[in-house]
């Protein structure tokens, strides 16, 4: 089986690239992922792809002009990648219009929050503060809007009395971990396409839904 070749964009610590690394191991994985790219010089995940022999390289964005000539730097690198599929873990730069269309239906992202709600930062917080009391994480289609692409999976978690923030961000945290590698292997797979600003999962609009 020809293994789908993955460029992963990260911006710091790497925990969702390590968890993809590790999945990437087994024998049955549909995806492998061959570059890593991070914007900021200090990411440990840039450790992490180093310490699993994974070329990685650091596009840092404060050394260029302006956004588009970030973006159009960035393309030029995961160009000479040749990727089938670019996933986001952790990667925290808002990418341009003209960057995104690119790329557009094979680029995913992981956010923590069950979209539509909460979508941009702090979810933790803000989940909190709207008194809600299942959260969780989605992987969606990266579109040009922030956070509003097509959902292709999502894992939900209680909120429980006394949280904190860092409480609960540790809680979804760990299904990430789960929700993340299970998407890749889909998409890579060919089981979940973008049809028509759609997701499709096995031949239906649909993704994947991780309970428990
Ligand atoms: C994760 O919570 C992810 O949802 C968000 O960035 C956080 C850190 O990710 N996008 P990682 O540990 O760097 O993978």
């Amino acid at each position: 089986m020809t293994k789908a070749r993955i460029l992963v964009l990260i911006s710091g610590g790497g925990s969702n690239l390590q968890t993809l690394i590790d999945a990437s191991r087994q024998p049955d994985c549909a995806y492998e992922i061959v570059h890593v790219i991070s914007n900021r010089p200090e990411a440990y995940g840039l450790s992490r792809a180093e310490q699993a022999h994974i070329p990685a390289r650091c596009l840092d964005h404060k050394a260029f002009k302006d956004r588009s000539s970030f973006d159009a730097a960035l393309a030029q690198m995961i160009d000479e990648v040749r990727p089938d599929l670019i996933v986001y873990a952790g990667f925290m730069r808002i990418m341009g219009a003209d960057f995104v269309s690119r790329y557009e239906g094979r680029m995913i992202n992981i956010h923590p929050s069950l979209l539509p709600n909460f979508p941009g930062l702090h979810t933790h917080a803000r989940a909190l503060e709207a008194g809600v009391t299942i959260h969780g994480c989605t992987v969606h289609w990266v579109t040009a809007g922030v956070d509003e692409g097509a959902i292709i999976g999502q894992a939900a978690v209680p909120i429980l009395p006394g949280d904190t923030p860092d409480d609960l961000a540790a809680r979804v945290l760990v299904q990430e971990h789960r929700l993340y590698p299970a998407c890749v292997q889909a998409v890579a797979s060919g089981r979940a396409k973008l049809v028509d600003c759609r997701t499709w999962l096995d031949g239906r609009p649909g993704g994947l839904a991780l309970l428990g």
